[in-house]
This record gives C-alpha cells, sequence and structure tokens, in this order.
C-alpha cells in the first residue's frame, strides 16, 4: 500500500474539472493523488464539511519601499508575508521598486537582501521601472527577463515615479521583445497636479480631497492611453487596481475590438466609498482610506461586481500597501494634516482580501466558488508565470493549500490581524468564510490564528512568463 506524507479526507475541493468531494494525498511537498484515496499517510487530515483550495496567490503588493522622506511602510517581508499566510496566501507577488538613476540589477539584490531568509510564504518580485535608461532598456531588463523577473510595472503619475508617453512605449517594446507582461498603474499625472493645486487654492486640504484630485475621470483617460500605447506596440498589458465603471468602459472599449487587455480589482472598490475619506467629520481619520486610485461611489462598487461577475476581470489582488495610522513615518507624516497630497497613499490588505471576496462574493452568492478561485489563484498563477506550479489544485503541483470553513462568521478586527499596520479599513465588516488553515509545500503554517511554523520556509520563485 501506498504511504502519503498527508492526506486530506473528506473535503470539498476546486479542480479543473470544478467542484469535487474528494480525497487530496500529498507527498515531498506536491499533490500526488485526487480521488477516493485508500492509502496510509503520516498525516490523515479529516476536512468534512470544509473546503480545500488552492493557496491564495496576491499578485499585487507593496512590501518594505521606500515611499519618500521619512516614511515607513508598516511592513517589512517578515510581517508582510506572515500576514499574508494568516489571510489563506501561499505565494505574494511584491514590487523591486527601482529608485531614479538606480542600476535595476543592485535594485533586485537589494530586494533579495531584504526578503532573504523572511519569508513565510513563496514570493517572486514584479520589477518597478522609473528609470527607463538605455543601459535599463537595452540590457537590464532583457537579462532579468530571462532571469524569471518575467513582469514590471510602470506608472503614469507620481512625482517619482511617472513614465512620459515616449518612455511608456519604450518599455512597452522591451516587454513585446522578451515576451514579459507590464502592470500599469493608469492615472494621468498632469490633471491630477492641475486638480490638487485648485483645491489647495480654494483651501480643500482634507484627506476627503484626496478622492477629488484624482476622480475617475483621470483614470479613465490614462487607462485609454495606455491601452492605445499597448495596440501602438501590439503587447497585451494588465491594467491593474480598476476602481469604477469610468476605467471598466476602456477596458471593455478594448476587449470589445479584440485587442487582448488584462484586469485587476482590488477589495477597497467592493467595500469602501470615498465617503470613507471624510472620516469622522471631514477629519484626519479619513487618511486610513487614502489610496491610489481612490475608493468611488456605490455605483462603482456594483460596475466593479458586475466586472467580477461577467469575467472582464482577470484577478482580484490587494494592492497591499500598508502604512500605520498614529506613526510620524506613516499616515500622520510632518504636512500630512496640511494637505491631503502629503498623505502616504496605500493601505493594508493582504490578510483580508480573500475572506473579504469569499464573504462579500461566495457566501453572498454573487460569484461562485470556481470563479473565485479562478480570480485569486488560478489566473494569477497563469498570468504571471507560476502555472501549474502554483494556483490549482492538480497532480504534480506544489501542495499550497488553504483549507476554508464557509460557515465560519466573525468580524475584520485589527486585534486579530498579523500586519504591521496599526489599523484595518475593514474594521467591523461581517465576515462569513474564513480561511482556518494554510499549508505551504505540504507544510502546516497556519492553523486556526497560530502560527504554527515560525521558521520561514517561503521560498523565492522564479517565473516563466504569462500564459494566460
Ligand atoms: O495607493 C496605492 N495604491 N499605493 C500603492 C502604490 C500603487 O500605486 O499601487
Ligand atoms: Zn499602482
Ligand atoms: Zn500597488
Amino acid at each position: 500500500m501506498k504511504n502519503f506524507d498527508i492526506i486530506f479526507k473528506n473535503g470539498k475541493t476546486v479542480t479543473e474539472n470544478g467542484v469535487e468531494e474528494c480525497d487530496i494525498a500529498i507527498a515531498d511537498g506536491k499533490i500526488c493523488e485526487i480521488g477516493k484515496i485508500n492509502a496510509e499517510a503520516t498525516v490523515i487530515e479529516d476536512v468534512s464539511n470544509l473546503l480545500v483550495l488552492p493557496g491564495g496567490i496576491d499578485a499585487h503588493v507593496h512590501i518594505d519601499q521606500p515611499s519618500g522622506p521619512d516614511v515607513e511602510m508598516a511592513d517589512n517581508f517578515q510581517s508582510a508575508t506572515k500576514s499574508a499566510a494568516a489571510g489563506g496566501n501561499t505565494t505574494v507577488l511584491p514590487f523591486a521598486m527601482q529608485e531614479k538613476g538606480q542600476s535595476l540589477r543592485e535594485c533586485v539584490e537589494n530586494y533579495h537582501k531584504k526578503a532573504n531568509g523572511n519569508l513565510f510564504v513563496d514570493t517572486s518580485f514584479h520589477l518597478i521601472i522609473s528609470d527607463p535608461s538605455p543601459q535599463v532598456l537595452g540590457q537590464e531588463l532583457p537579462a532579468l527577463a530571462r532571469d524569471g523577473y518575467t513582469s514590471f510595472k510602470v506608472f503614469m503619475t507620481y512625482d517619482d515615479l511617472v513614465l512620459n508617453d515616449e518612455e511608456l512605449l519604450k518599455v512597452f517594446e522591451v516587454a513585446k521583445n522578451e515576451k514579459t507582461l507590464v502592470m500599469v498603474h493608469a492615472e494621468g499625472y498632469d490633471a491630477i497636479r492641475f486638480l490638487t493645486k485648485k483645491l489647495e487654492d480654494e483651501g480643500k486640504l482634507a484627506p476627503y480631497y484626496h478622492g477629488l484630485s484624482r476622480p475617475q475621470i483621470v483614470e479613465r483617460e490614462a487607462t485609454h492611453r495606455a491601452i492605445s500605447h499597448a495596440q501602438i506596440v501590439d503587447i497585451p498589458i494588465v491594467i491593474v487596481h480598476v476602481s469604477g465603471e469610468e476605467a471598466l468602459s476602456q477596458i471593455k472599449w478594448a476587449k470589445d475590438r479584440g485587442i487582448k487587455i488584462f484586469s485587476e480589482t482590488c477589495p477597497q472598490y467592493i467595500c469602501l466609498t470615498e465617503d470613507d475619506m471624510k472620516g469622522l467629520n471631514m477629519d484626519f481619520e479619513g487618511a486610513k482610506y487614502v489610496c491610489s486610485p481612490p475608493p468611488r461611489d456605490l455605483e462603482s462598487q456594483q460596475a466593479i461586481w458586475d466586472g467580477l461577475i461577467d469575467g472582464t476581470f482577470d484577478i482580484f489582488s490587494s494592492d497591499h500597501c500598508p502604512f500605520r495610522f498614529k506613526d510620524s513615518k506613516g499616515k500622520d507624516r510632518p504636512g500630512a494634516r496640511t494637505s491631503f497630497k502629503w498623505v502616504p497613499n496605500g493601505i493594508p490588505g493582504v490578510e483580508t482580501r480573500l475572506p473579504i471576496l469569499f464573504s462579500e462574493g461566495v457566501s453572498k452568492n454573487k460569484i461562485s466558488l470556481e470563479r473565485f478561485v479562478e480570480l485569486t489563484s488560478t489566473n494569477p498563477a497563469k498570468m504571471y508565470g507560476l502555472y501549474p506550479q502554483k494556483g490549482s489544485i492538480k497532480v504534480g503541483s506544489d501542495a499550497d493549500i488553504t483549507i476554508w470553513d464557509p460557515n465560519k462568521r466573525n468580524k475584520i478586527q485589527q486585534t486579530n490581524l498579523s500586519h504591521g499596520s496599526d489599523y484595518t479599513p475593514y474594521e467591523g465588516l461581517d465576515i462569513t468564510g474564513w480561511p482556518i488553515q494554510t499549508w505551504l509545500r505540504g507544510n502546516k503554517i497556519y492553523d486556526q490564528n497560530k502560527f504554527i511554523v515560525n521558521k520561514n520556509l517561503g521560498k523565492y520563485i522564479s517565473r516563466d512568463f504569462c500564459m494566460l
């Protein structure tokens, strides 16, 4: 009789055949058999009445990135990946962010130093290109693409990161030659600067006005421009963190014309609105919700749901970008109370992404369990070259597994979270369906609010090309 390391017995899972009731056997960190399994194993886990899903892959997280003078992110690699594991994730894709004038190779080495030995879950870097010099475009980017850094993000806004149209086109051309995927932060820089100055001149300085400085039209214009540039070069791109109906209309416009565009949305665009940025009475509490693009209105939330339901969105990521609220190096940095433009942009979310989509989507019957798995694990794996090693319950894949209790009810509370931030923007949100165990390559790393393995078992993963 065969002898496995682990058998999960009597669970309900999602395989490529759909939802199945079956057993899953694991040996040497890989999935070996799926079906009715009569065999011995060192560990037999009875998962009756539970779900056995592929571990979540959060394809958009920011960890330990420099974020301006005297500003510090709330998470390092240790705390962010611990938080990811507690939230049912087994892989995260953070960014190695190039600073202006910096060699890309040196940038990547720095992020490896920060991550090395500090990973609770498997990890792979996207690159952020802020300085597309001839050296970067001609040598470093192609060499790094061949070394498994097969995706990079470009920004159409932010003083330190913005690329002009010619630079965007040049990066797109390298992506075409190297078959890599470009993620685009689509918000128009000049329009934001124009609106910011106007609001400041009118004395409109509270965090709430962050949203008015970057309305949907600014996102829509940049989304259309990015799509047009991608069409000129003839490459697929990913429009990340889509916030509402306007940008989504451009993605649909492109898809209707057969232009290959991928798109991502995030929990903040289904759970938060611009009113959250008002705080208690237009006060600084609103800074807790400042992120870009900003949360919109209820109509936009509905448009985002429609895109999640009808297949327009390919992936659902957190855009985890955590700052502490009561911290002079966080949201309350010098100047932040004098103008919204100094409030660091970003909110924590790597730990709450999966419970939010499960509860709001699956438990409330808006999306199927299969669609949930596709958006949060299988498609991120396929899009960013991790499939079939990751993203699926499949024979031969890594045994990255999250056990879910679909009936467990609890509110999201900062006191129960493992991230480095001192608040969650989702405080008090009712959740039905929680990830209760996280298994990384056959190792149980998290079980019912406890970390089982306090060694850092996460590995750096080199990636293949997009397969979507
Ligand atoms: O506000 C946000 N989203 N900050 C993170 C950086 C980015 O643009 O994704
Ligand atoms: Zn962005
Ligand atoms: Zn981001």
